[in-house]
């Protein structure tokens, strides 16, 4: 799997570099894992726009009008075109995880249609929307960080703790999702309620001063780092070794080629996407070289 990732990374980077400037969001953090989800789950790279609809009001903005479009029309379209690949794949099967899916009995039960579809979007979304942000908020840091990124590039063993410290500094994901309290507890002095909800806050964790000593120090050898960027228990994130290793590759052959790498606007002209609980960038303009 490595090695195919880093032969995508270096097929983007052929393509872009010769541009000069890009949105590295599109020309790169993206087609990474669209291309490796897609492969690993059997979908083409034809199909996999027709599931990018279902989530396109968190790059659109989260409008009344967006959740409705979502609602109405992009989910139901997603839906039938799950349906239309579980059909193509229980006919002609392949070795991806889809197929395995179909074919997978659990003490003689198969999991139905309906747990199909909602399975090939948990992994095709989870699969991509996280991990493209994970890559553009990594080279966003490192170009923040001048003396880290040096380092980095040097030293392309630290990738893997590099990769650790993005997602306790500014790792994508900074919610869980709701959880339901099963009866009255108190944390930390705090009642909670039967059946109140509970969204622990990753992002404030990852940066809590009891567990990390100077947390607004992004330092790419910071050790331990028991970050909460993946969640924890038992719904502990099922992509995180992919992710991660998407990331490292995808962040040091970009450093690896292009040693005057630079950021092609003001910071302050980033601009962050209006999705609750995210910490994603709508486009990161980079000067390739
Ligand atoms: C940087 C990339 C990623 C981040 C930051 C991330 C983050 C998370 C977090 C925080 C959770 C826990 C949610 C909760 O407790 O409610 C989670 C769960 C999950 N993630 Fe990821 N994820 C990433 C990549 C991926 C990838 C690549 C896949 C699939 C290939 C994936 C599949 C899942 C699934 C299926 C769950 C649900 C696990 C369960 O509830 O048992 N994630 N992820």
């Amino acid at each position: 799997m490595e090695q195919q990732v880093e032969d995508l990374t270096n097929e983007l980077l052929d393509e872009a570099e010769p541009k000069g400037t890009v949105d590295l969001v599109q020309a790169y953090s993206l087609p990474i894992p669209v291309k490796v989800i897609g492969a690993l789950m059997g979908v083409s790279d034809d199909d996999m726009p027709r599931f990018k609809k279902g989530v396109r009001v968190l790059t659109e903005g989260m409008s009344g009008w967006g959740i409705a479009r979502t609602i109405l029309w992009d989910m139901p379209e997603v839906i039938r075109f799950s349906r239309e690949l579980i059909e193509r794949k229980r006919t002609e099967p392949g070795p991806d995880v889809l197929s395995s899916l179909i074919e997978a009995e659990e003490e003689g039960e198969k999991l139905n249609e309906d747990e199909l579809v909602a399975m090939i979007f948990l992994l095709i979304f989870a699969g991509y929307e996280t991990t493209v942000h994970l890559i553009t908020n990594a080279v966003l840091t490192l170009l923040q960080h001048r003396e880290q990124m040096e380092k980095l590039r040097a030293n392309p063993g630290l990738g893997g703790s590099a990769v650790e410290e993005v997602m306790r500094f500014r790792g994508p994901v900074h919610g869980t999702k709701p959880n339901y309290a099963t009866e009255d507890v108190e944390l930390r002095g705090v009642p909670i309620k039967k059946g109140s909800m509970v969204i622990p806050l990753l992002g404030a964790a990852n940066r809590d001063p009891r567990f990390f000593n100077d947390p607004e120090v992004f330092d790419i050898e910071r050790s331990p780092n028991k970050h909460q960027g993946f969640g924890y228990g038992i719904h502990l994130c099922l992509g995180a070794r992919l992710a991660r290793l998407e990331t490292r590759v995808a962040v040091n052959t970009l450093l690896r080629r292009n040693p005057n790498l630079k950021l092609a606007v003001k910071e302050e002209e980033l601009q962050l996407q209006r999705v609750p609980f995210w910490h994603r960038y709508q486009s990161l303009p980079v000067t390739l070289g």
